[in-house]
């Protein structure tokens, strides 16, 4: 297949290129570069430089080629930030979609795979999460990735595009092969910060709160590697192209690790301090986030095999430690 990858150049988006082409297909890809980076494309990567907001260049690079899908990660994704700038986020993630979807269905892309997230679910009623749990997402952010979903779904309907919906859990981790390590700018993420507080780069880590209903009394997330993350895209693509239905599967491995776990064996594993103080709790964040993964499994035939904690350490320090070198060497 041909696969147009709006966002490729992303944390994400980069290591769904990787997947895309280990797996037999080729990737195009287009990004504002806004926190993309060109170096996590391999070389000869076809990249168009491009806003979704801007609607004729956006048009004009869906009708270069005549894809066989688009995988849609362009978006802002800072839960916290929606929050303050909620207008920023309905011009970038909801504007630039409907942009995105239709130039898709101008151009005739018959296949759309959307980058979703388990923000749509907000507060657990109940865990593991499955796709039947209520959709009350908590933050603006995920509010615009809900708000895409439902348009994904007249589309299908009014268009007959043919729509499969990824809804993340925590990503985390680098590329195990170590070929994509450029980093994150101001990452809000727990496993980033904790890798920048090894590097010396903060001071120390704060945990938020230990006083949940948890086994040590922190913030509980089912971490899912961004390579597991990545092969679902690809799975994702054939389905559809194989004739499967529209689609909607959580991407989580259904285990859980606390923020005390995390650091735990972060410092095993990088050898390193990293000094950490208990704070209050943010505001907004639940006990325990997992996902039920059964349904991509059945759907797609996907399994997590990169999303282990050790794994997730090693090839994040991996990448940090990449950057130290470039640093030292520069
Ligand atoms: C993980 C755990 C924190 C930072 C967010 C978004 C979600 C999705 C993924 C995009 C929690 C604790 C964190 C720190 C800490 N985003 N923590 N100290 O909040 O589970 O999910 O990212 O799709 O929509 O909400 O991820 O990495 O921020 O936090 O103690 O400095 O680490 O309280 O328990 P979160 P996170």
């Amino acid at each position: 297949m041909k696969v147009w990858v709006v966002g490729g150049a992303g944390y994400i988006g980069s290591h769904v290129c990787k997947a895309l082409r280990l797996a037999g297909h080729e990737a195009v890809v287009f990004d504002n570069l806004s926190t993309g980076l060109r170096e996590n494309l391999a070389p000869g990567t076809e990249f168009q430089f491009g806003d979704i907001l801007d609607v004729s260049s956006l048009r004009a690079a869906a009708a270069a080629h005549r894809f066989d899908g688009v995988i849609h990660l362009a978006a802002l994704k800072a839960a916290g930030e929606s929050m303050t700038a909620p207008e920023k986020y309905s011009r970038h993630n909801i504007t630039g979609s409907l942009n995105l979807l239709e130039a898709v269905v101008e151009a005739g892309i018959p296949r759309f795979v959307f980058s979703s997230s388990a923000a749509v679910y907000g507060l657990p009623d109940y865990v593991p999460i499955d796709e039947r749990h209520p959709t009350r997402p908590e933050n603006y952010y995920g509010h615009t990735k809900l708000v895409i979903e439902g348009f994904l779904e007249w589309y299908g309907r009014l268009k007959g595009l043919k729509h499969g919906v990824l809804r993340y859990f925590n990503a985390a981790g680098y590329d195990p092969e170590g070929e994509i390590t450029g980093l994150e700018q101001n990452p809000a993420n727990l496993l980033p910060i904790v890798m920048e507080a090894a590097m010396g780069w903060r001071p120390k880590v704060q945990v938020f709160g230990d006083d949940y209903e948890t086994r040590d009394g922190t913030g509980l997330r089912d971490y899912v590697h961004v390579t597991d993350l990545a092969a679902a895209h690809v799975l994702a693509l054939e389905r559809l192209h194989g004739g499967g239905e529209d689609f909607i599967v959580n991407l989580g491995t259904g285990e859980g690790v606390t923020v005390l776990e995390l650091i735990e064996r972060a410092r095993a594993i990088t050898g390193r301090a990293i000094p950490s103080e208990v704070v209050a709790r943010r505001p907004g964040d639940p006990a325990v986030v997992l996902a039920s993964a059964g349904r991509a499994a059945e759907l797609l035939g996907w399994k997590a095999r990169y999303s282990d904690l050790d794994t997730l350490l090693e090839t994040t320090w991996k990448a940090y430690q990449a950057n130290e070198r470039k640093v030292v060497g520069s």
